[in-house]
């Protein structure tokens, strides 16, 4: 009888524990969450630097321009199709290990840090460099780890190429025998283009995902 008693307060000790570490666990990571996902107000505390934004008029008038390229659920568009928003653009593959993966994470700390009535006049889109693997279906399943509003591009080579060109988009295949597969070395800006695909500002890999809500912030759009 004591025996059995005895067993009851320990499972309970037991239970009580898991329960307390789950509920520190989840505190901790709803903690992290708060600081990713700063509130609409959150902007004014942090005090954007107020530096000027660098002015890109030049480059802007050879940028860009007009594409066709396939969506993530197989749709054929082209710049049309994304002219009432603003874009913020990387240019990657889905097998890239490091760079793709923290760059688009940033463009979804970006979108996070700016006030709402900024960020959804903000379409994120990652546009392959690596269209021999990044079928629709796959970059699909890519992009959703990072963004639910967030639009894969893919396409033939020739229309990669063509995109790519128009961006002035540096890539190339780096092959090991040791490897499986194939790697792809590429240039790393995001670029910044407004609702007639005229390019706005361009960030270097550096750049933090403060650094660029700060930048947007200040050009007002
Ligand atoms: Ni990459």
């Amino acid at each position: 009888m004591r025996n059995r008693f005895v067993r009851w307060v320990v499972f309970l000790l037991i239970g009580v524990g898991i329960g307390a570490t789950i509920g520190y666990f989840d505190a901790q990571s709803e903690m992290k969450n708060g600081v990713i996902k700063t509130s609409p107000d959150d902007i004014y505390k942090r005090k954007p630097s107020r530096k000027k934004p660098k002015d890109f008029t030049d480059i802007a008038k050879n940028f860009g321009g007009e594409f066709t390229l396939v969506n993530q659920d197989g749709k054929i568009v082209t710049q049309d199709d994304f002219s009432n928003s603003y874009k913020l653009i990387f240019f990657g593959f889905s097998y890239c290990p490091e760079v793709c993966p923290t760059e688009l994470m940033k463009m979804t700390l970006i979108l996070g840090d700016l006030k709402d009535d900024i960020s959804t006049k903000i379409t994120p889109i990652f546009v392959s460099i690596d269209p021999e693997r990044d079928t629709p279906e796959q970059l699909k399943q890519y992009v959703e780890q990072f963004n639910p509003d967030m639009v894969g591009l893919t396409g033939t080579k020739e229309q990669i190429e063509a995109v790519k060109k128009s961006f002035r988009v540096y890539a190339s295949k780096i092959e090991n025998k040791d490897m499986e597969g194939y790697m792809m070395n590429h240039s790393s800006f995001m670029y910044l283009m407004d609702k007639d695909n005229k390019l706005v500002a361009m960030y270097p890999a550096t750049d933090t995902a403060e650094d660029i809500a700060d930048d947007i912030y200040a050009r007002g759009l």
